[in-house]
């Protein structure tokens, strides 16, 4: 048995040295310690022993047994100490290099506008529609009070296209569409790019943005237009705006005004901004012609609305005092990032 004892521990020792996986170790200890084990076997035997020989075989196995689990259970541990020193080695990191920039973009100012005004709108229960750019020559000018060789049409010089369509000179053909696709009661916005043949300068822009909106329902009045163009004014700028209402001509309300509000710079003292006179030309509105709710195919004798188009590059321009619309259209990144 001491022989045996002594072959079962060099047996190990040569074992544990050449084992290199957690397996290796696992195998090792059920081949010396598991159930059919080397030295299980031994410690069997222990009972067949004369007494003496038994105790001192005994304690001579068992502290093998314990030398034995303690030797694995190191090696298991400076195994996984390796394996965690491999793994970091490999996957070393170095924080403090330079990760390069990753570039985000933004929306363009016009567009965060329009979705400013769209959720205030929204909040007020109108609907948004998209209309198309390009239109027929019946939604953009007839069926808005705009005949054929009526001086008004010179107010926007029009692209045409060559199947007699044409590019939509305003957001106002949606006044039109919105009728007849949902009839009345209705509360709707429809924001969009509109064309317009001219030549650009500090305000003018050939393709610009406008924003249309139009209610019409059972006695509405000029005093509901004023009452939402406050309110969505004081939402846009962040405080109560003072409005005044002057006369304005479009064919398509009656009566039209344009909207000024108290300069923005001056409150009304005069600036070069307001051109000294204390106030600003904000939105164009009126009271919707009886023909136009014709056209629409609601009757004007039942109901009444009102509508207003507003610019939405200059209301850009106004709230960041911006001086030429150029900057809001020629793609430097310099001015759009300024944006974020
Ligand atoms: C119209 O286009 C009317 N459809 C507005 C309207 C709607 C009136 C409903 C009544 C009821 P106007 O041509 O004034 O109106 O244009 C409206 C706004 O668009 C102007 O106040 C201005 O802010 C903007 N705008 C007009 N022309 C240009 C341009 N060339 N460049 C940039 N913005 C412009």
């Amino acid at each position: 048995m001491k022989e045996d004892l002594a072959a079962i521990q060099a047996e190990f020792a040569t074992a544990l040295r050449s084992a290199g996986s957690e397996k290796d170790l696992t195998d090792l200890k059920a081949r010396v310690l598991g159930r059919k084990g080397s030295l299980t076997a031994v410690l069997k035997e222990l009972g067949s022993l004369p007494p003496e020989d038994r105790q001192t075989y005994g304690k001579r196995v068992n502290e093998l047994k314990v030398h034995m689990e303690e030797a694995l259970d190191a090696a298991l541990r400076a195994l996984a100490e390796r394996e965690l020193e491999a793994r970091l080695e490999a996957e070393w990191v170095d924080i403090s290099l330079d990760a390069g920039r990753r570039e985000v973009g933004n929306l363009h100012p016009t567009t965060q506008i329009q979705h400013e005004i769209e959720d205030i709108f929204t909040s007020m229960g109108f609907d948004i529609l998209d209309e198309p750019h390009v239109e027929t020559d019946e939604y953009n000018f007839e069926a808005l009070n705009i005949p054929k060789d009526h001086p008004a049409r010179d107010m926007q010089d029009t692209f045409y296209l060559e199947d007699g369509n044409l590019l939509r000179t305003h957001t106002s053909p949606i006044q039109v569409r919105g009728m007849k696709r949902l009839g009345p009661p209705l509360k709707i916005i429809g924001p969009g790019k509109v064309f317009r043949s001219e030549r650009t300068d500090a305000s003018h822009e050939f393709a610009f943005h406008q924003l249309e909106g139009m209610m019409v329902d059972r006695d509405i009045k000029v005093a509901h237009l004023i009452y939402f163009m406050k309110l969505f004014l004081s939402k846009v700028f962040g405080r109560e705006e003072e409005v005044r209402l002057r006369p304005g001509y479009f064919p398509f309300v009656e009566p039209g005004f344009e909207l000024d509000i108290r300069c923005l710079l001056c409150r009304g003292k005069g600036c070069p901004v307001c051109k000294q006179v204390g106030w600003l030309e904000l939105v164009p509105c009126g009271m919707v012609h009886p023909n136009v709710l014709r056209a629409g195919g609601i009757d004007p004798e039942a109901y009444s609305g009102f509508a207003f188009g507003l610019g939405l590059d200059r209301l850009v321009m106004m709230r960041y005092g911006i001086e030429d619309i150029r900057h809001l259209h020629g793609a430097d990144l310099r001015f759009l990032r300024q944006f974020r």
